[in-house]
């Protein structure tokens, strides 16, 4: 426990539209180790400012499986993928900055650029900057561009107004979501500091956080193990691109929580491996290359959760005010359900 205060920590939702990812500084850190953390993390920004990708065909263990990924395969079905190099058309000031006795946590939310009213009502309920105990929280929205030339126009003047929105320049689609995880890494190396249909409950991750000692040398979440391949349909994977029947295990749906002392690692391992066109999955390959173990954590509840005020002030996340409904929460849904939890008094816990 004592080992929490100065490090950066990255909690990452996403369930169908939602990336919340969080940075904190963990440890019982003194003035003196901050400093020397702070140093090392320089140092490693200024190697990591030239780094190229050099992806390859690979080949991964998890201790059950042999999973091999093929780089010429991914190449022809997803050129694109492989060969982006992340470019920020624009990104928050301030961001970045630190401050001594406190803990960053950035709330990163996957967001499209149409979903104006959905960025609108999470501005008014949990995305909204804030001090918790001594948690900075920052949310920011992790976009890419569309072709119809009003809504980009429309975020411009957002982005200009809320300073919340890091836009990259590649179309945003189902497989290119996977760039949002590269090149949200990418800004983290650089700058040591969900999608938008759920509830989250910032208190609740910073109690979840005080409250989990190896917060920070675990990816914690909602673990999928070693679920099927789909062939079908929105999330389907190739027999060409990826042969065996079952996906490495990955966290999902309710999102996860990422120690920003494992984000050089994990970048390093998408510096090398093929980009999977599932964004998930994609992250839990990065995983097994960067040898990071994935840990189950309550209180994600990527499938739903029927409402009761006292059990969302305890959830990390909530997809759906409905169990197993894939939908999510509409804008409406989730200004009236956040209203209810931080007026809701005599909770047990
Ligand atoms: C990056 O690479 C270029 C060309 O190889 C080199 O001139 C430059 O000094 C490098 N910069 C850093 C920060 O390593
Ligand atoms: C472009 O976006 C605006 C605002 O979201 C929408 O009203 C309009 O229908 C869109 N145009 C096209 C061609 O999709
Ligand atoms: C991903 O983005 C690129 C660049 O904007 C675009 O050319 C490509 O069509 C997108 N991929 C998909 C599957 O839409």
């Amino acid at each position: 426990m004592k080992f929490f205060l100065k490090a950066w920590v990255c909690l990452f939702l996403f369930c169908i539209l939602l990336v919340i990812l969080a940075m904190y500084s963990v440890s019982n850190v003194n003035e003196i180790d901050s400093v020397v953390d702070h140093k090392s993390l320089m140092s490693l920004q200024f190697l990591w400012s030239n780094i190229t990708m050099k992806r390859d065909f690979q080949i991964l263990n998890d201790g059950k499986y042999v999973y091999t990924l093929d780089l010429r395969q991914y190449r022809e079905e997803f050129p694109y993928l492989q060969d982006y190099k992340c470019n920020k058309v624009s990104e928050p000031k301030n961001l970045c900055t630190r401050s001594a006795g406190f803990v960053n946590l950035i709330l990163a939310i996957k967001s499209y650029p149409g979903s104006f009213d959905r960025r609108h009502a999470l501005r008014k309920t949990w995305a909204q900057p804030q001090v918790i105990e001594d948690f900075l929280i920052n949310p920011v929205f992790l976009m890419a561009t569309t072709s119809n030339h009003t809504e980009m126009i429309l975020v411009e003047k957002e982005m200009l107004k809320y300073q919340d929105i890091i836009l990259w320049d590649f179309m945003e689609s189902h497989a290119n979501l996977s760039l949002k995880e590269l090149c949200f890494l990418e800004w983290m190396i650089h700058c040591p500091s969900c999608d938008d249909d759920e509830f989250v409950y910032p208190p609740a991750i910073v109690k979840f956080l005080k409250r989990t000692p190896d917060a920070s040398s675990f990816i914690h979440g909602n673990l999928r193990v070693h679920t099927e391949v789909l062939r079908k349909g929105k999330y389907r994977i190739s027999y060409q691109l990826y042969s065996m029947d079952v996906l490495p295990t990955f966290v999902s749906g309710a999102g996860f929580i990422i120690p920003g002392i494992l984000i050089p690692s994990l970048y390093r391992a998408a510096t090398v491996l093929p980009v999977f066109p599932l964004d998930d999955v994609y992250f839990g390959f990065l995983a097994i290359k960067a040898n990071i173990n994935l840990k189950h954590g309550h209180g994600f509840y990527c499938w739903g959760l029927k409402f009761d005020a006292c059990k969302y002030r305890n959830a990390l996340l909530v997809h759906s005010l409905f169990e197993y409904d894939e939908k999510g929460m509409s804008p409406e849904q989730l200004l009236d359900v956040w209203e209810k939890v931080i007026t809701k008094q005599n909770c047990t816990d």
